[in-house]
């Protein structure tokens, strides 16, 4: 069971643990209808949406440094499980971004909190659910469940939804099993495609082999084979609009 923490309003969910943490049960998750200061992965700004679900999920117990990696992408599974029981088929972009026809529906920002050992991890995901449009300068990017199918979706019942199948691949996960690999495997956007990366400083042409066991991004580029950690993939096809 998660306890679960609903604010209207809040700076942002993720902050919000990483302040609270410590006086909170493992797996407590965080909801809000308004974010104040939400946060993307790179720096970035999260815009506030009142159509999306916003929430953060707070580990505590079982995570190590060496496999806390993983946890975006598990969460990005769960989510592609969830999405598939709504009878919606959805691609994951690695690192973590679930995309429909494409576009982006979901974020995962991922952050663990030192002290100076690991104490946390904070899985935060903002999912586009009842948007009927974006602003000009995303709506070649983005995209919301509502868009994709034409039905409108309950925040509640999509995070219950999802709360369950993470409970499920997290479960396995403890116990050695990554079946959530399997799952981004079968739903791994970029496989085989050109793709134009940033690696250790240097910008780099490559095509994507597939997703390592250790969650990594496996690439050929100028006839070597390169494992990417982190950081940010662009289409050839699109290198210059993203
Ligand atoms: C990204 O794609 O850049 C990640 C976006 C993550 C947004 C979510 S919304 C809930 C949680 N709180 C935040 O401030 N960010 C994450």
């Amino acid at each position: 069971m998660h306890n679960i923490l609903h604010f209207q309003e809040i700076d942002s969910t993720n902050t919000y643990l990483k302040r609270e943490y410590a006086d909170l049960a493992d797996q407590s998750v965080v909801l809000a209808d308004h974010q104040t200061q939400g946060r993307g992965r790179l720096g970035r700004v999260w815009s506030d949406n009142s159509d999306s679900l916003t929430v953060s999920l707070l580990l505590k117990s079982g995570i190590r440094p060496t496999t806390s990696s993983l946890l975006p992408l598990l969460a990005g599974a769960s989510l592609i499980l969830t999405l598939e029981r709504l009878g919606i088929d959805a691609s994951i972009k690695w690192p973590n971004d679930i995309l429909l026809q494409g576009k982006k529906a979901c974020g995962i920002l991922a952050e663990a909190v030192y002290d100076p050992d690991l104490q946390a991890i904070i899985l935060g995901i903002g999912l586009n659910l009842n948007d009927k449009a974006f602003p000009a300068e995303i709506q070649k990017k983005a995209i919301s469940l509502y868009q994709a199918t034409g039905r409108r979706f309950d925040p509640m019942e999509v995070l219950h939804l999802f709360l369950d199948d993470f409970d499920t691949l997290y479960d396995s996960f403890l116990q050695g099993r990554y079946d959530f690999l399997s799952i981004v495997r079968a739903h791994f956007f970029l496989a085989g495609k050109r793709v134009y990366l940033n690696y250790y400083g240097e910008d780099l042409h490559a095509e994507v082999c597939g997703l390592a066991d250790d969650g990594r991004l496996e690439v050929r580029s100028e006839g070597k084979t390169l494992l990417i950690d982190a950081g940010e993939v662009t289409l050839e096809e699109n290198y210059g609009i993203c």
